[in-house]
C-alpha cells in the first residue's frame, strides 16, 4: 500500500479498541480493490469523545466506525442521523459528506444478510431475541420489517418492555418484551422458528456459559448467536447436538462491515477477502 497526500483515512473509535477486527477487514478490502485508503483504530475514552469527533471532522477523515462505549453518546455530536439509526438509538458507522458527519447503523443489515446467506428467511416467522442491548435494538428494528412475531427477553426486564413498545409503535407485527428466565423461555421457545442470542453470555473468556438451557432448544429451529469470540459458542454446540440449524457471528461481523464500506465508498467490496481477513484476525 502506498500512502501519499491523497490517501483517504477511515477508522474506528472505541475503548477498548485493541481487539477490533475492523482494521484487518477493511484494509484487506481496500488492498484488494487497490483503493488509496487506510483504516486505523483510535482509542477514544468517553471524556474525549466530543473532541475526537470534532478532530475527525476537522481533519476531513472520510468515515469511521463507532463501537463500545460510544454508539449512543455519539448521536448528539453528529450533523445528521439516518432514520433507521435514529429509531435504533445507536450509530456504528459515520460518513463524512462534504464536511457533514452522517450516522448510520449497519448491525441489523449485517445480521439479516448473515441469516439470508445461511438460507434463513424471516418471512412469517416467530423470532425470539435474547438481550435488549445495542445489538439487539439494531436487530429488532431490522427484523421487524420481515418477521410475523418478535419476542424480546432480557435480564433487565424494563429494557425488553421498552424495546418491544418502540417496535410496536413503529411496525405492525406481534411483539412482546419479557424477563429472561426459564419459565418465559420455555413458553416462547415451544413454537419459535428462530432464536437469536444478542447478549454477551458465552463470549470469551466466559466460554462455558450459555443464555439458554440446552433442554429448551428444539430440533429444526434456527439458532443464531451473534457472539463471534469464540465462533463455536456453548449455545451453538448445544444447539447442534439438539438438531437445530446453527448460524455463528462471523457473517454478521463481515456483512456489517460490507454495508459500512458501501456507505463510505459507493463500491461493493470483495466479501470473500473480508471473510478470510476476519477469520485470520480471530485466530490471532
Ligand atoms: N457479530 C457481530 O457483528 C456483532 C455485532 C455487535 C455485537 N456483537 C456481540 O453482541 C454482544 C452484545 O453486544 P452489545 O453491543 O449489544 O452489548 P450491550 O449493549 O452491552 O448489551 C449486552 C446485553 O447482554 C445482556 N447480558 C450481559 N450479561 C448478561 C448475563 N450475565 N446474563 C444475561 N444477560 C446478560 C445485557 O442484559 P442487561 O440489559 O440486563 O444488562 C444486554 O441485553 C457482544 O458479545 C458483542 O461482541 C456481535
Amino acid at each position: 500500500m502506498k500512502i501519499n497526500a491523497k490517501t483517504k483515512v477511515y477508522g474506528v473509535i472505541g475503548d477498548p479498541i485493541e481487539h477490533s477486527l475492523s482494521p484487518i477487514i477493511h484494509n484487506a478490502a481496500f488492498k484488494k480493490l487497490k483503493l488509496n485508503a487506510v483504516y486505523l483504530a483510535f482509542k477514544v475514552s468517553p471524556t474525549n469523545l466530543a473532541d475526537a469527533v470534532k478532530g475527525l471532522k476537522s481533519l476531513g477523515v472520510s468515515g469511521f466506525n463507532v463501537t463500545i462505549p460510544h454508539k449512543i453518546s455519539i448521536i448528539p455530536l453528529l450533523d445528521e442521523v439516518d432514520s433507521l439509526a435514529e429509531k435504533i438509538g445507536a450509530v456504528n458507522t459515520v460518513k463524512n459528506v462534504d464536511g457533514k458527519l452522517v450516522g448510520y447503523n449497519t448491525d441489523g443489515e449485517g445480521a439479516l444478510k448473515a441469516l439470508e446467506e445461511n438460507g434463513v428467511s424471516l418471512k412469517n416467522k416467530k423470532i425470539v431475541l435474547v438481550g435488549a442491548g445495542g445489538a439487539s435494538r439494531a436487530l429488532a428494528f431490522t427484523f421487524a420489517n420481515y418477521a410475523e412475531e418478535l419476542i424480546i427477553l432480557n435480564r433487565t426486564e424494563e429494557k425488553a418492555i421498552n424495546l418491544a413498545a418502540s417496535i410496536s409503535k413503529n411496525y405492525g407485527l406481534k411483539v412482546k418484551g419479557l424477563r429472561l428466565n426459564e419459565e418465559n423461555l420455555t413458553l416462547e421457545l415451544k413454537d419459535a422458528d428462530i432464536l437469536v442470542n444478542t447478549t454477551s453470555v458465552g463470549m470469551y473468556p466466559n466460554i462455558k456459559e450459555t443464555p439458554i438451557p440446552k433442554k429448551l432448544i428444539k430440533p429444526g429451529m434456527v439458532v443464531f448467536d451473534i457472539v463471534y469470540k469464540p465462533l463455536k459458542t456453548r449455545l451453538l454446540r448445544d444447539a447442534k447436538l439438539k438438531g437445530a440449524k446453527v448460524v455463528d457471528g462471523l457473517a454478521m461481523l463481515v456483512y456489517q462491515a460490507v454495508k459500512a464500506f458501501e456507505i463510505w465508498t459507493g463500491l461493493h467490496p470483495p466479501v470473500n477477502v473480508m471473510f478470510k481477513a476476519a477469520l485470520r484476525g480471530l485466530k490471532d
